[in-house]
């Protein structure tokens, strides 16, 4: 990163506004307006050949007139000016560009945007936009953009691909009372991206959560480890559920991968939390700009209320953090603060009656005791009560405590009494909602924090026993003829020169051939055809399976070459595969997918219907660890069919997850030249008796 550009363009000491316009209504006198109403202390330079003087500054035909240096320059030209205008800015030397102006590859002039950047970049510049609102910057006084005004001030900085919305999420912070330092706009992320942004917001002293709102990635790989080395919370809501890619994919794998899987997998290994929806990622921003991680799950609730209790320990389960009473000392320590038909279990129902001092008291003593890792005060408002009150007693019973490291959220229920004291309980530090699951909600996103970002420092398997050069030779034979589509032989070489466990094959030519590399196998065995002109072996009479003689070999040979011979007379048959008949288990299913967006991505699912019908599948940007191929196995929704039901046996899952582990490793590897792979179905056995990959495929890339 070049932190020096990347400071000039998104923090610049001073800019240039080129496109500045006298006439109010128009974008390009908006931005000069919100410079000087944002009180932005720099230098401003507006560009604009028939103008003398825009809002009391000096008017500069060119930037190469102004005799001062400039960091940025924010273009509100039209787009065939805008070549002309970067040029200029390369020769004056200035940092970055921010290009709020419109009509460039989201109206199909991609080589136009392209050479926009190969410009700016051939002079060190760096460009935000095209396409974008511009830049918000509390901690500069920096409004440059056509946003009304700066946001509510705080801690979070928000990135996000829609123009609209960031306008939308402007207005909304003050009302909400959610803080934000930067509101910055990416547009059509020509040359800056996400990536860029999340390393440069990372180490942004005026940021304190990075909250993302994403329709694409543009370099995925990157988002990722940029993600994981940040060392601030990274929250995204993922817009624009699109099956990119997938359409066009030919394989099973392609058509189930769809970008929103592989996004929300994305997220998880690039250790960003997720929001369901904007709300959401307003009310998680709020309590990860707030609140320390939940360095545990023992949360204990609070409330006046056994309906409110109720709604928030189903939202507890729901969302991941179930409660478990409270040990016994602190119950006892409870029933102090309480009437006797209180409870100090967990929910703590304080009922009704409570007020400031029970409020106080009860949160100062279960806080400040080690088995709470978390608190959650709920309050539905009372005649008797004020709002205000309890959360001042609530906040002051958290300050007294001198504890820094365990998060409260609070939730009150009731009119505008309790909407001034969420107001000031957020303004004083503590996220408040007005209902108890937004509070679990909340709470639940630094739960997640804390157990993603344990995981994401998990180092990658590695397969030891890896014979590329095996598996090259095979490629670029059948590169030789011209086939992008492998046979299963030559697929499961590939699959064994990374030492995934493949049923034997070989191929006859001839019934002598067939009968000796049957004894070599050992019976039982199947026979399959060999032929690049038939897909469907079962239907053409291709598939023999459970041989178990000499003589049933003989037969069968001849067999397959009749029934093949009448489905299709013309059929190039390569020969017979004789293959080690494995016996049956779990069909699970292995695949991969060379996402456009994350590049080489695996798969995992059970085999038959649960991957037709259900769709029931997982999938991972490869490669991962042990510890996440485990936690795929475990994310499919038939898992526990793997862990045996019915009586029946736990099934090889160590030994599944390693195999994973190695698929992943082999697609990787040869992500320049396979397109799409998989291993369906793998016949998973019981525990200790590992797996069988009966059947692979892989289609290399076009070349
Ligand atoms: N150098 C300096 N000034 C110039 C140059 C130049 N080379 N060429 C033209 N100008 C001046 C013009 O003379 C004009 O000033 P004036 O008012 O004194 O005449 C000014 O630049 C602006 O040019 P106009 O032709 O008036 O263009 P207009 O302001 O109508 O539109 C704009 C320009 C805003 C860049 C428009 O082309 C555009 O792209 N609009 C969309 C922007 C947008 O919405 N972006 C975010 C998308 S996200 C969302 O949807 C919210």
């Amino acid at each position: 990163m070049d932190l020096e550009v990347l400071n000039g363009l998104l923090t610049p000491k001073s800019v240039a506004v080129v496109g500045a316009s006298a006439t109010q209504g128009k974008i390009g006198h908006t931005v000069v307006k919100n410079l000087v109403d944002s009180n932005f202390a720099g230098g401003v330079f507006p560009i604009n050949p028939g103008e003398d003087e825009i809002l009391g500054f000096k008017c500069y035909k060119s930037v190469l007139d102004v005799d001062q240096p400039i960091d940025a320059a924010i273009l509100t030209v039209p787009a065939k000016f805008v070549p002309g205008v970067v040029e200029e800015c390369g020769k004056k030397g200035i940092k970055g560009l921010l290009i709020i102006t419109s009509g460039f590859s989201e109206v199909g002039l991609v080589d136009l945007e392209k050479d926009l950047v190969k410009t700016a970049n051939s002079y060190g510049m760096r460009i935000l936009g095209p396409n974008i609102v511009g830049i918000l910057s509390n901690s500069d006084n920096f409004n440059g953009s056509f946003a009304p005004f700066l946001p509510f001030n705080g801690s979070a900085s928000l990135v996000t691909q829609s123009g609209a919305l960031l306008i939308g999420i402007d207005a909304a912070t003050t009302m909400k009372g959610i803080g934000f330092d930067k509101l910055i706009s990416v547009g059509n992320m020509a040359d800056v991206n996400f990536a860029d942004l999340i390393e440069w917001l990372d180490q942004d002293k005026n940021t304190s959560v990075i909250t993302l709102h994403v329709e694409g990635f543009r370099e995925g790989r990157r988002v990722i480890d940029v993600s994981r080395k940040a060392s601030k919370p990274i929250i995204a809501l993922k817009a624009g559920v699109s099956a990119h890619g997938a359409a066009a994919a030919a394989s099973h794998t392609g058509s189930l991968a769809g970008s929103e899987k592989i996004y929300q997998s994305a997220f998880v290994q690039a250790g960003i939390i997720q929001a369901e929806d904007l709300d959401n990622l307003f009310d998680r921003t709020l309590v990860l700009s707030l609140q320390p991680p939940l360095k545990g799950d023992n949360i204990l609730i609070i409330t006046n209320g056994g309906g409110v209790g109720v709604l928030a320990t189903d939202a507890a389960e729901k969302y991941g953090i179930p409660l478990k009473f409270a040990p016994e000392d602190v119950q006892n320590d409870l029933k102090k603060y309480m009437p006797e038909f209180g409870s100090a279990k967990n929910p703590v129902d304080l009922t009704g009656m409570a007020g400031n001092e029970w409020y106080h008291d009860s949160v100062k003593s279960s806080y400040e005791h080690p088995w709470v890792h978390g608190m959650v005060v709920l309050y539905c408002e009372t005649a008797m009560t004020d709002p205000l009150g309890i959360a001042k007693s609530i906040k002051a019973a958290v300050t007294e405590s001198g504890i820094k490291d365990k998060p409260v959220t609070v939730s009150f229920i009731g009119g505008e009494r309790s909407a001034a004291a969420i107001r000031w309980l957020v303004e004083n530090g503590v996220p408040a909602y007005s209902a108890p699951d937004v509070a679990l909600n909340a709470m639940a996103a630094l739960w997640e924090y804390e157990l993603i970002r344990e995981d994401i420092n998990n180092v990658p398997f590695e397969v030891k026993n890896v014979d590329r050069k095996a598996a090259y030779k095979v490629i670029e034979g059948a590169r030789k003829e011209g086939r992008e589509a492998l046979t299963e032989i030559e697929a499961k070489r590939i699959f064994e020169a990374y030492d995934l466990p493949v049923t034997k094959s070989r191929i006859a030519t001839t019934e002598d051939e067939a009968l000796k590399l049957a004894k070599e196998i050992g019976f039982p065995i199947v026979m399959k055809i060999l032929s690049p002109d038939i897909l469907h072996k079962s239907d053409a009479g291709g598939v023999k399976v459970d041989i178990n003689s000499e003589d049933e070999v003989r037969q069968n040979f001849n067999e397959i070459l009749k029934n093949v011979k009448a489905y299709k007379p013309d059929a190039e048959i390569l020969g017979i595969v004789i293959q080690e008949m494995a016996p049956w288990g779990t069909e699970v299913i292995l695949g991969s997918v060379n996402d456009s967006t994350f590049g080489p991505t695996a798969m995992f699912g059970l085999g038959g219907i649960f991957v037709e019908v259900l769709k029931d599948v997982t999938f991972k940007v490869a490669p991962f660890s042990l510890k996440q191929a485990k936690a795929m196995i475990k994310e499919i929704k038939a898992a526990p069919i793997l862990e045996g039901v019915r009586g029946e046996k736990p099934k090889d899952t160590d030994m599944l997850a390693e195999t994973i582990c190695k698929y992943a490793n082999m697609i990787v590897d040869l992500k320049d030249e396979v397109a799409e792979s998989d291993a369906n179905p793998v016949l998973l056995y019981e525990k200790g008796n590992g797996l069988k990959v009966a059947d692979a495929r892989i289609i290399l890339k076009k070349k």
